[in-house]
């Protein structure tokens, strides 16, 4: 058993995209943007594409298929190198299931039935759910803590998950006397934590809005990401001068921090070179920004997905050696809930 494994506060970084449907201007500034900015820090990070976690709700096997890989060229055409990060998906590393397992036998009916975003996603039909989108949390545990991951970059809608992924950890602590897992801390950071929506600043960017001009794809063309800036909802006053000014004011604030994500600067410093200005001048300069940003973006991720079997070796050798960290952590947490682990490995 490898002692770097074990130990369980040296600092390794942990997140997870659903490979459900493309990736959105939301997922790049919360989660992938910061995930290459991590990895350059050179912190040791492993990216997981949870597929276990997209068929919560049902999905198309082709179009599973599809969607992994084209997150997998998503996560590469943003900057994350498999070389230096871990990059797989998660179906292809069985600790992450069994681990998930265990934690339903750790996790209370009560905390779980506490998830905001199990309410969002079951809605009304909640008798029609899966078991799977209800256990979800305990199987996003298990991703992070298989690891003994000690951050978790994510965006904000995560936070009730990583804060039951705490609990988890300390129950287990705690019920076996044990300090084997550690307790993470959630890295929320930056201007765009989250991204609205388009066209009503009070819900989040989100893939499976019904309404496409709600959001930016990356795999939106240029003209296309143009338009829906333009059409993005706003109101009549002229932008502020300062950040502060921006309260009441959701679609306003939303495509300033956007803009500030985008050009690695702040809220404020967008607002002293546009304060005064009105949408007509501020949205065309947003356009043009996130065009240059993401049109490299979107070539080099359909350079990628024309050798799909590339991206498929490339999953796979980050499997293994996501397997070759989770397994001996996996193997002692089994041991110390006792089962019998006799087999020659
Ligand atoms: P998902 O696509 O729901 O699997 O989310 C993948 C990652 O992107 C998570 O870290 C989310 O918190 C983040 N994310 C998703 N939507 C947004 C958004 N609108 N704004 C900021 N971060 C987001
Ligand atoms: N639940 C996350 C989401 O929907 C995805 C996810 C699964 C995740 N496992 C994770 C994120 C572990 C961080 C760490 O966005």
């Amino acid at each position: 058993m490898s002692d770097t494994a074990l130990s369980a506060h040296t600092p390794r970084v942990f997140s997870g995209v659903q490979p459900s449907g493309g990736l959105t201007l939301g997922n790049y500034l919360g989660a992938l943007k910061r995930f290459v900015e991590t990895q350059e820090s050179g912190t040791e990070t492993i990216y997981c594409l949870v597929d276990l976690h997209a068929i919560t709700t049902w999905q198309e096997p082709a179009k599973l298929r599809h969607a992994t890989r084209e997150l997998a060229a998503g996560f590469m055409a943003a900057g994350i190198d498999p070389a230096r990060s871990i990059l797989f998906n998660q179906s292809q590393v069985s600790a992450h299931a069994e681990m998930g397992w265990a934690f339903n036998c750790v996790a209370r009916m009560g905390w779980l039935n506490r998830m905001t975003q199990f309410k969002d996603k079951a809605g009304k039909n909640r008798e029609n759910a899966s078991v799977g989108l209800f256990a979800y949390p305990n199987l996003m545990a298990a991703d992070i803590l298989t690891y003994h991951a000690t951050h978790v970059p994510v965006g904000e809608d995560q936070k009730q998950h990583l804060e039951l992924t705490r609990d988890i950890a300390l129950k287990f602590n705690h019920d076996y006397g044990v300090d084997f897992f550690p307790v993470v801390e959630p890295v929320i950071e930056g201007v765009a934590t989250r991204v609205m929506s388009l066209r009503d600043g009070g819900k989040k960017m989100s893939k499976s809005d019904p309404s496409d001009m709600s959001r930016i794809n990356l795999t939106d063309d240029a003209a296309t990401i143009a338009q829906k800036f333009r059409k993005a909802r706003t109101d009549p006053e002229p932008l502020p001068e300062a950040p502060e000014e921006l309260e009441g004011r959701a679609e306003a604030r939303n495509l300033v921090n956007i803009y500030a994500a985008l050009a690695d600067t702040t809220p404020g410093a967008v607002l002293a070179e546009y304060g005064g200005q009105g949408f007509g001048t501020f949205k065309p300069a947003l356009a043009d920004l996130a065009v240059a940003k993401l049109a490299p973006i979107n070539a080099e991720m359909a350079r990628l997905m024309a050798d799909p079997a590339e991206i498929d070796r490339m999953l796979g050798a980050g499997a293994d050696r996501a397997a070759a960290l989770a397994h001996p952590i996996l193997e002692a947490m089994f041991g110390i809930m006792g089962m019998v682990r006799s087999r020659q490995q």
